[in-house]
């Protein structure tokens, strides 16, 4: 099972972008590699949709996309034409990112994205909707699970990477719900004094009937503290 901060396995795989080393491929990119049940299914295909029409939000955060299934080459190939169609895209309109072949299942079962409730017809479990953050430096900053029946919201998974991307570059915490530009929290282990020379802009203290004064919020900071 893979833990937070584990650096991601560089495995060898087919995709629809040809061979790829999951490292090479990401190179000094953050990286999304989610899984999903079976190709030519309903929910996939909007979820792969999704995906598509976000995919330049994904890159001008410096994040590529990589989808995963239990399918092979030409099936995915097949499917990502009607991915496209699904979303009324230009006939001819190439899908935007690759998705890995793992027809003998070797991948899935390597990073746990099996789902055991979930069988095609032959009574082998099928994917589960799986999502692995991977930062620059290749280790894993967050992980999703969904069953089949339960399709994603990529728009969160755009809001959590601008989470990870802020908090990586600066001691600051989201809040619950937090959007770009909303005020961020400083995390509990920064005393008062340090917080005050950390966040030029200012801390304002929420007073709580314990007394204690944990509730710090800060204006968004624009600049990467280091
Ligand atoms: C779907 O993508 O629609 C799906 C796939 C497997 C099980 C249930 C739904």
């Amino acid at each position: 099972m893979m833990l937070l901060g584990d650096v991601f396995p560089n495995f060898e795989a087919d995709s629809t972008f040809g061979r790829m080393k999951l490292h090479e491929f990401l190179g000094d990119s953050w990286g999304v590699l989610f899984s999903h049940p079976r190709d030519f299914t309903p929910v996939c295909t909007t979820e792969l949709g999704r995906a598509a029409q976000l995919s330049l939000e994904f890159s001008k955060r410096n994040v590529k996309l990589i989808a995963l299934s239990v399918n092979g080459l030409e099936e995915h190939h097949d499917w990502s034409k009607d991915i496209m169609a699904y979303n009324n895209a230009e006939p001819g309109s190439e899908f935007p990112f690759p998705i890995i072949v793992d027809d003998r299942r070797e991948l899935v079962e390597e990073l746990g994205m099996l789902d055991p409730e979930e069988k095609d017809q032959s009574g082998m479990p099928l994917s589960a909707r799986c999502v692995f953050v991977i930062g620059p430096d290749k280790k894993l900053k967050l992980s999703i699970l969904y069953p089949a029946t339960t399709g994603r919201n990529f728009d969160e998974i755009l809001r959590v990477i601008d989470s990870l991307q802020l908090t990586a570059h600066n001691r600051v915490a989201t809040p619950v719900d937090w959007r770009p530009g909303d005020s961020v929290m400083v995390p509990p282990g920064i005393p008062e004094q340090e917080a005050l020379t950390l966040f030029p802009a200012g801390v304002y203290t929420k007073d709580l009937p314990s007394g204690k004064k944990y509730l710090r919020y800060t204006p968004q900071p624009n600049t990467h503290q280091q």
